[in-house]
């Protein structure tokens, strides 16, 4: 009965970076057409670097272990570096999905990207 890896488990039973930043530098927000679930990321951003990045996420266990594994790959990483995150590399991190749940990763990546998008707009 092994739907889901044990990375998926853990980051579902313990979602890393649950939360808000109220003064985000960035805010992305993707809702799933589907299913109808949410997805939001803050960023803060420092030197060029996501200083600290959190997500609230309305959705399916997949959906959150996502944005979970999503937020660690960020932190740290330049903006440059994390608009290389794909949708495919957040999924490999997870040790996979199952197949009928591979729609869910695609907010991850998609929602942190809009953020960067958001960033590069406020500096503007
Ligand atoms: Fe909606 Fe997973 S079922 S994101």
């Amino acid at each position: 009965m092994a739907f889901y890896s044990e990375k998926v488990m853990d980051h579902f039973a313990n979602p890393r970076n649950v939360g808000e930043i109220k003064d985000a530098d960035g805010v992305g927000e993707v809702g799933n057409p589907v299913c109808g679930d949410m997805m939001t990321f803050y960023i803060k951003v420092e030197d060029n670097k996501i200083k600290d990045v959190k997500f609230k996420t309305f959705g399916c266990g997949a959906a959150i272990a996502v944005s979970s594994m999503v937020s660690e790959m960020a932190l740290g990483k330049t903006v440059d570096e994390v608009v290389k995150i794909t949708n495919d590399d957040v999924a490999k991190s997870l040790g996979g999905l199952p197949p009928n749940k591979l729609h869910c990763s695609n907010l991850g990546a998609d929602a942190l990207h809009k953020a960067i998008e958001d960033y590069k707009n406020n500096k503007k």
